[in-house]
């Protein structure tokens, strides 16, 4: 049997996958990044699960792409490897994704996080993007989205250096949702996607659809767009169930209809 790069267990709504590298601090080769594609894919088409939490171990989240794997490659080599047609169906996934970190997140392995909703962080990981160091730059999105997480100037130095950064820095800068003591990180994040799992899935979906298009939509095309996704969940069972739940003072029970 080919090695199980993800671990995938399901606690309730909520579907944790962990990366299953420990030898190499979770580096991301190109078999585990398609059982990761495959697994979310799936997962995304799983009525049954409503939030993913994306994590590694205590040691790595992830220490990046495969340095093995790539250091004797060709740019023939790199551009039919297409890897980023394949984190471009990552960035599709329309199911909230959590990234919960612990030690090392670095290189495509922050882009990685980068790729998720949110990030929860234990007090003791270190992300980075020290592609530098090696005669690279991040090729993931680290120039594009770490920018727009931390704005130009500290993203600048963080790239430029290469240095890595503690996770009250990450989240001092707005990089990380949250930062809890070491043994909490997984249970936080999970805490967090249990909470999201109780809500209507097509808002949840909707609301993640329409924060990402701030991101790559001029204002007035982005508050157009809010509006149409708004109006639209006045079709679905779960809005006129969310909203006759607050009029009669109980807890609404979300369908996903
Ligand atoms: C392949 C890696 C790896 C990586 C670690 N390993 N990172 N293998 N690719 N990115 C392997 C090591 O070779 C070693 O294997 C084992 O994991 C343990 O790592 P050590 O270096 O022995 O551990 P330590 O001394 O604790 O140092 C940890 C570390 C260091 C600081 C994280 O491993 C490190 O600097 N790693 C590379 C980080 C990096 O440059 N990332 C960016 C990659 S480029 P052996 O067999 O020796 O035991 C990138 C581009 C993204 O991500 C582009 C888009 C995807």
């Amino acid at each position: 049997m080919a090695d199980q790069f993800i671990l995938t267990t399901l606690e309730g709504p909520v579907a944790i996958l962990t990366l299953n590298r420990p030898d190499v601090l979770n580096a991301l080769n190109i078999p585990l990044m398609d059982q990761l594609i495959e697994t979310m894919e799936r997962l995304d088409n799983d009525p049954a699960v409503r939030v993913m939490v994306l994590t590694g171990n205590d040691r790595a989240f992830a220490a990046g792409a495969d340095i093995k794997e790539m250091a004797e490659a060709s740019i023939v080599d790199m551009y039919e490897r297409n890897n980023l047609a394949r984190w471009e169906r990552i960035k599709r996934v329309r199911k909230p994704i959590i990234a919960a970190v612990s030690g090392f997140c670095l290189g495509g392995g922050c882009e990685l996080a980068m790729h998720c909703d949110m990030i929860v962080a234990a007090e003791g990981a270190q992300f980075g993007q020290p592609e530098i160091n090696i005669g690279v730059i991040p090729g993931a999105g680290g120039t594009q989205r770490l920018g727009k997480a931390v704005g130009k100037y500290r993203a600048m130095e963080l790239i430029l250096t290469g240095r890595f950064f503690s996770a009250h820095e990450a989240y001092d800068a707005g990089l990380v949702t949250k930062v809890v003591p070491n043994e909490l990180y997984r249970d936080e994040a999970i805490n967090i996607a249990k909470q999201i799992g109780e809500k209507s899935p097509m808002a949840v979906r909707f609301a993640k659809e329409a924060v990402l298009k701030a991101f790559e939509m001029p204002l007035s095309e982005g508050l157009d767009f809010e509006r149409k996704m708004f109006y639209m969940l006045f079709g679905t069972d779960d809005q006129k169930e969310g909203m006759a739940a607050f009029i009669e003072k109980r807890k609404a029970k979300y369908t996903g209809k």
